[in-house]
């Protein structure tokens, strides 16, 4: 056997590192594949989506580009009022109180402000921690309450030297006992050297005739993708534009569910303007503002160019509470109307209401999850109601008003439920190294009734001892990322009945998270911004779509070379390969029945450190992940020759279409 399965001494060694071949070794034959013209299947072109931040991650201080923490002071019981991310300016007295006339019914508290004893006193707000400030248009808007008059002050500035980097002077209209909405733009004079900056709201002590001033929704944002107002943050937008995904699950996973059955995510209660959202019971320790709401979520899907999988809330709560089958009719009415609200005409009454947020269009829905992940919190009762009437209640009223709709549950037909057909189900593995690799022909068991989703997937723990309730690796690293690779081909070659897969969760920021393991790392400083080893994994495949998988004849077995093939839109040939565990290089003769000598194709191998555990790091932004693209030729019998060093990842696309006129063009060795 040409390749050689070396035992690993470490038991979390997940794979190894490329291995020098010695002189005496005797040369490796190739790997032979023949690529068929036919016989294979239709995808559902899918494939690669992303998912919201999902877990503990909210939007907030992510990718929804708001730079004020805590701007219109939302509580909850879970989450009291605080001052959080506040600072007193020249001594003003800060606090936060209910109003009899508060800003709106959403909004029921805002920050008191006494003056101090300077000329000009007022607040400060720290960011999610800290802000970065460049020479570019910022654009604010806080509301007041209060006789005041004078200028108000809005600055950017160092929280470490003082220094301001720009200020603007809005004229105050605030009259006593009314909610005046102040907005401005701001220009900084010049770049902040780092993130520590605070954004301040000052005024003359002396205009503020009733002792105190009322401020509330003081919000700030830097320029956002696309310009929306209300927008996401332009470089994890950009660095999400480049996987060119195809579908977003949304709004999340956890998040939909809620700490309990009174604190899901209300779909209605994140709509419309800002003053009028109260926000939510985050499930990840903090109060959520939901800012970045269901409308914000089908704008990202514009801008991206995806297909919404739209998930739903089913009754399940966290805490394993569920609704009971007399109770859950007005919840299936929300899930409806929600449908109707995003796809319904602007003579329904959801419909209207989204005509009058600016979208007159409908947008187009083509899937609904019933709930996340009921196999998990719901275990053990409530997973119960969902198999027996849960689930089916929501199928049933979704198949009655939206019939085209693809219903997918949230279970998996891996996480035994019997998934009524023609629902698909969802599956979420959390898995080693190995397990991805080992599991490789799952999917190939899939019939054409076990239609799935794999609405999260990542590689968390090494291989080894680490169990699942332990922690997770700190980053994700290159021998995980390859098994990424080799489970997205294992997909892949099932896209018929695979619906897609998207990784997760996709973003952590560097200064408050629970999860270690996601696709990119941010902070308030976008040089911080880190692309992780499984961005790059998913980028490449994710650029190189199949549309119709082709068999693939050989008479050597998957591993350590796992492969799939198939044509694109386009009509060209594409192959992905990966090496896993191999100490070798894999030297790889590939032939397609519909390509001939000299024909052209691209070739783009990824490759990792030396140490199978590298990771790109966000302090050094050291990317380890090298990537070398080159133009190879077939040869007289129309084969592509390169080798794959172990742990490598690699996708092959030929130049020109695949063209057969019914006939082989090639005929393989063993036929000859
Ligand atoms: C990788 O190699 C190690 C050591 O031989 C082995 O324990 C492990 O099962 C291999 N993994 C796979 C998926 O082949
Ligand atoms: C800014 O300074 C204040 C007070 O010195 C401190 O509490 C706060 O954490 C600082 N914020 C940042 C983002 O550095
Ligand atoms: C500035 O902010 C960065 C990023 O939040 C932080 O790591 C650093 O400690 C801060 N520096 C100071 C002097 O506060
Ligand atoms: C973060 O999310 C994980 C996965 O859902 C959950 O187990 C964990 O409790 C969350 N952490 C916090 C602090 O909320
Ligand atoms: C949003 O919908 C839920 C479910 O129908 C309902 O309980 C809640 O009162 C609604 N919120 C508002 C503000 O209407
Ligand atoms: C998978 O599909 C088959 C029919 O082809 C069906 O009998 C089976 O129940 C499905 N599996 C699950 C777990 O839903
Ligand atoms: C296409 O689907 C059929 C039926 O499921 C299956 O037998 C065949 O292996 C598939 N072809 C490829 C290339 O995956």
């Amino acid at each position: 056997m040409r390749l050689l399965q070396l035992a690993v001494a470490s038991a979390v060694a997940p794979a190894l590192a490329l291995a020098t071949s010695s002189c005496s070794a005797p040369e490796p034959e190739p790997v032979n594949l023949l690529v068929r013209g036919s016989g294979g299947n239709k995808t559902t072109h899918m494939m690669y989506g992303i998912m919201h931040e999902d877990i503990n991650n909210s939007g907030d201080g992510g990718i929804y580009a708001e730079l004020i923490q805590n701007r219109a002071f939302q509580a909850t019981e879970q989450y009291p009022v605080s001052l959080d991310s506040w600072l007193s300016v020249n001594g003003a007295k800060l606090a936060v109180k209910q109003l009899t006339k508060p800003l709106s019914a959403a909004l029921p508290n805002s920050l008191n402000v006494v003056p101090g004893s300077g000329k000009k006193t007022g607040f400060a707000n720290t960011g999610f921690w800290g802000m970065d400030v460049k020479v570019q248009k910022y654009t604010g808007s806080f509301y007041v309450k209060g006789a005041y008059s004078g200028q108000f002050t809005a600055s950017l500035q160092s929280n470490l030297t003082g220094e301001t980097f720009g200020s603007v002077d809005i004229k105050s209209r605030s009259v006593a006992n009314e909610w005046v909405q102040h907005e401005f733009t701001l220009v900084p004079k010049k770049n902040a050297p780092n993130s520590n900056n605070t954004f301040a709201i000052t005024f003359d002590t002396a205009g503020a005739k009733q002792g105190s001033l009322d401020f509330n929704l003081i919000s700030l944002f830097p320029p956002t993708y696309k310009n929306r107002p209300n927008g996401l943050r332009v470089d994890l937008m950009e660095a999400i534009a480049e996987l060119k995904p195809t579908f977003f699950r949304l709004p999340g996973g956890n998040m939909l569910e809620g700490l309990t059955t009174k604190t899901w995510w209300k779909w209605n209660e994140t709509i419309g303007p800002l003053k009028d959202r109260p926000g939510m019971a985050g499930v990840w320790n903090y109060q959520v503002t939901t800012g970045l709401g269901l409308v914000e979520y089908m704008e990202w899907c514009d801008d991206l160019n995806m297909e919404p999988i739209v998930a739903v809330w089913d009754g399940l709560a966290l805490d394993g509470n569920y609704i009971s089958k007399e109770d859950l009719g007005p919840y299936i009415q929300s899930a409806l109307d929600e449908i109707e609200f995003l796809t319904g005409s602007v003579e329904t009454k959801w419909g209207k209401v989204r005509a009058s947020l600016g979208h007159p269009k409908p947008w187009k829905v083509n899937y609904v999850e019933i709930g996340n992940e009921d196999w998990l919190a719901g275990r053990p009762t409530a997973y119960e109601t969902y198999k027996q009437y849960r689930f089916k209640m929501f199928q049933d009223a979704f198949t009655k008003k939206y019939p085209h709709i693809q219903i997918i549950a949230s279970p998996s037909v891996f996480d035994d439920m019997v998934i009524p057909v023609p629902a698909a189900g969802d599956y979420h593995p959390y898995l080693r190294p190995d397990e991805f690799v080992e599991n490789f022909n799952k999917f190939d068991h899939l019939t054409k009734d076990n239609l799935t989703l794999i609405g999260e997937y990542a590689a968390v723990h090494p291989n080894g001892g680490i169990d699942w309730a332990g922690n997770l690796h700190p980053w994700p690293w290159w021998g995980g990322a390859v098994s990424e690779a080799i489970f997205l081909i294992s997909a892949e070659r099932n896209s018929d009945r695979v619906i897609g897969a998207t990784y997760a969760p996709g973003l952590r920021n560097l200064n408050r998270w629970q999860w270690s393991i996601t696709l990119m790392q941010h902070a308030a400083d976008p040089a911080l911004t880190t692309k992780s080893v499984s961005w790059h994994v998913s980028r490449l495949f994710s650029n190189h779509i199949i549309r119709e998988t082709l068999p693939v004849s050989t008479d050597a077995n998957f591993g350590p070379l796992y492969y799939v093939a198939g044509t694109s839109e386009k009509g060209t040939s594409i192959w992905k390969g990966a090496v896993y565990n191999s100490t070798e290089p894999v030297d790889v003769s590939l032939q397609f029945e519909c390509h001939q000598k000299n024909d052209k194709a691209t070739l783009t191998v990824l490759t990792g450190p030396t140490d199978p555990y590298g990771y790109n790091d966000p302090w050094t932004q050291v990317n380890v992940v090298k990537e070398k693209t080159t133009t190879i030729k077939a040869d007289d019998k129309g084969k592509f020759s390169f080798s794959l060093p172990g742990l490598s990842v690699a996708v092959l696309e030929t130049e020109g279409k695949a063209k057969c006129k019914g006939k082989r063009r090639i005929v393989a060795d063993d036929e000859e």
